[in-house]
């Protein structure tokens, strides 16, 4: 699903070379599910062999499924098609290729920019706290976390972003952030390390997988918090997913016209 996130006139499908494997293979596994994304993806790595060479060996459990699109792409396609073909896959990975351009990301996600800071740190009190931020993105709330807590560890899978956020951390001499690896799935820490575990637009794929492993590692007492960021969607009600795991929830109508319900749950442990 595209976004818009990017201005599809100024990337191409070199953007895919900036890619980790998880990204270079969820796209790939895309063209199995979306005929119509399978033809451009096909024409479009045919177009550009080097691309089609990089996801294959990034991601060699995708090579069998790349080589197939390559020799099925039609060999007469004449240099506007390809173009077509290549436009088409840019603004269908808009989500992705966004993760690529960390400071275009900033500017053009609606979830960051307009956001504030006291969306998240009225949640809970963050003073002094040890905190984990699962998918930080461009550290949107782990920057914010920082300012009270003792120290924030800002887990993203995309190198990317890693990279941005590193490069904040030096520029601006934060020196409570550290920036780490790491997925929601298999959180990288023992049991009961954070005070305060928190993500936001990650929870959602497999809500009970996903939230018992921010539990497991959550202090008895401490708190799991989903603070996503602002945006135009009207929603009639919270996610009943998140108010069925116990979560209870805050509320407030975004600047940019969605309403935006922000979760927080306290990890009780026997
Ligand atoms: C929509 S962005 C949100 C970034 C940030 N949390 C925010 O709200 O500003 C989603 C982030 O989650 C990361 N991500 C994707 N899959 C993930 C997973 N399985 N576990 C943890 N993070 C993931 C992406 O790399 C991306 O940085």
């Amino acid at each position: 699903m595209s976004f818009n996130f990017i201005d599809k006139t100024q990337y191409t499908l070199d953007s895919f070379l900036l890619m980790d494997r998880w990204l270079i293979r969820m796209i790939i596994n895309t063209s199995n599910v979306w005929p119509e994304f399978a033809e451009n993806l096909s024409l479009a790595l045919a177009s550009k062999p080097y691309v089609a060479w990089y996801c294959m060996k990034k991601a060699p459990e995708v090579q069998e499924r790349v080589e197939q699109l390559v020799n099925s792409a039609p060999i007469n396609a004449d240099a506007k098609q390809r173009k077509d073909a290549e436009e088409f896959v840019v603004q269908a990975t808009d989500t992705s290729i966004i993760y690529t351009d960390p400071s275009n990301m900033i500017k053009n996600c609606n979830y960051i920019y307009n956001w504030k800071e006291e969306y998240l740190l009225e949640l809970v009190d963050f003073n002094n706290k040890l905190v984990l931020d699962i998918g930080s993105g461009t550290g949107r709330l782990a920057f914010a976390a920082a300012k009270l807590a003792r120290k924030v560890y800002a887990s993203e899978p995309t190198d990317m972003l890693r990279e941005y956020m590193r490069d904040k951390i030096n520029k601006e001499h934060i020196s409570n952030v550290v920036v780490v690896d790491g997925t929601v799935e298999h959180i990288p820490y023992e049991d009961n390390t954070f005070d305060i575990v928190m993500s936001a637009h990650v929870v959602g794929d497999n809500y009970e997988a996903e939230i018992a492993e921010m539990q497991r590692v959550t202090k008895p007492n401490g708190y799991i918090l989903d603070c996503m960021g602002e945006d135009d969607r009207i929603r009639e009600k919270p996610d009943e997913e998140m108010l069925n795991r116990g979560f209870e929830y805050l509320y407030h109508k975004s600047t940019l016209g969605g309403d935006i319900y922000r979760y927080r749950k306290q990890v009780i442990k026997n």
